[in-house]
């Protein structure tokens, strides 16, 4: 199959055509104390703890409460992640959101209020389930060129908000979180390779709106699943092996995959046809269901904080949503475990 994906126009990895790098220097999750079972669920709409277990491999998913919105959230994320990274400012504040507060100001712009900082660009970006990585994306790039020496990347997505209960085919998968990372300017990556794409002729596969058979059902997250179960895979694979070449890595020399958690079966999919062991793929979709854009951070976050991730580990995250968006980020991880987890 043709690559959507930008090519890799250089046969030396990426990480050599620069002299600033960017390096993650603190990671921060976030997920709210409130829970949706399948037991609660089954109560909700037509649907058992088994065939959502079977089809998707989730158990439960957070749920935010009154006030908990994608920026109060995301503040919480923030913070963790600044005090990690040891720092009290940073260059830039950028949202990953699909739902956010409000559609102004951006969720960002709150963050930054809370977080009790001023004069820094602060902005939100939706690309759904790839929010994170273009995120990360954009502030490497603005690392590289010497824009700014430091970011802050927020991914804090209220999905329960958009769901609506009464659709089983949707209602099951969703919830709630936030993750964030500051990067820095460094010498040496950090982060090796960055791609991110789009094919909008997909755009009718996942969007807000009604039911395709019912268009006087509610505005609410709408997914042909199938459909994106397919074109999920084959993009997360694609640049799973177009990052690890571009990083410079054989798919076999990768330590740890992180795939956006949309459903279990899609991940071991993905592993599968990467031809790496799902030992080597971090997954948490079952206590955290499919949290759009804050996925990919919740579950590097998790395995940052567990202790799983050493430093100079290779890290391959990709991210496939909406749009349809697809990007992904290759890095080797520059932090120590937690003192606790050592
Ligand atoms: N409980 C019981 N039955 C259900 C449920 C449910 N919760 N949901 C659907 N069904 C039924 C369907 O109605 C259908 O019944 P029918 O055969 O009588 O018509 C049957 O189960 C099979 O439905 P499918 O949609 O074919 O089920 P599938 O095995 O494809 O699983 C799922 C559905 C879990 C949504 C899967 O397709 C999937 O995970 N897709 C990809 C999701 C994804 O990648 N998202 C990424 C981006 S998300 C974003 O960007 C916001």
């Amino acid at each position: 199959m043709t690559s959507l994906l930008q090519p890799v126009t250089n046969s030396s990895p990426d990480a050599t055509r620069h002299t600033r790098h960017a390096t993650m220097a603190g990671v921060g999750v976030y997920l709210p104390e409130g829970l949706l079972t399948n037991a609660d669920l089954e109560v909700m709409v037509e649907t058992s703890d088994t065939w959502i277990m079977e089809r998707t491999g989730i158990r439960t998913r957070h749920r935010a409460g009154s006030g908990e919105t994608a920026a109060m959230m995301g503040v919480k994320a923030a913070r963790r992640a600044m005090q990690m990274a040891g720092v009290d400012t940073v260059g830039a504040i950028i949202c990953a959101t699909c739902s956010p507060d409000t559609l102004m100001p951006a969720a960002a712009c709150f963050i930054q209020r809370e977080l009790g900082l001023v004069g820094m660009p602060c902005f939100d970006l939706n690309a759904a389930c790839s929010g994170y990585v273009f995120g990360l994306n954009v502030a490497n790039s603005l690392i590289q060129t010497g824009s700014i020496d430091s970011a802050l990347v927020i991914a804090s997505e209220a999905m329960t908000s958009l769901v609506d209960f009464t659709d089983r085919t949707t209602c099951v998968l969703f919830g709630d979180g936030a993750g964030a990372a500051v990067l820095k300017a460094t010498d040496a990556p950090g982060i090796r390779a960055t791609r991110w794409g789009a094919d909008a002729s997909r755009a009718d596969i996942i969007y807000i709106g009604p039911k395709q058979d019912n268009e006087d059902s509610v505005d609410a997250l709408r997914m042909r699943g199938s459909n994106t179960f397919r074109l999920a895979v084959d993009r997360m694979v694609a640049m799973g092996e177009e990052l690890a070449a571009a990083a410079g890595w054989k798919v076999s020399e990768v330590d740890f995959f992180i795939p956006h958690q949309a459903n279990q079966r899609i991940i071991e999919a993905v592993g599968k046809r990467l031809g790496v062991g799902l030992d080597k793929v971090i997954i948490n979709v079952s206590e955290v269901g499919n949290t759009s854009a804050a996925s990919i951070p919740l579950a590097l976050g998790d395995a940052h904080l567990s202790g799983r991730l050493k430093r100079g580990d290779k890290v391959v995250c990709i991210a496939f949503g909406a749009g349809a968006t697809w990007g992904g980020v290759a890095m080797e991880w520059q932090l120590d475990p937690p003192a606790a987890t050592r």
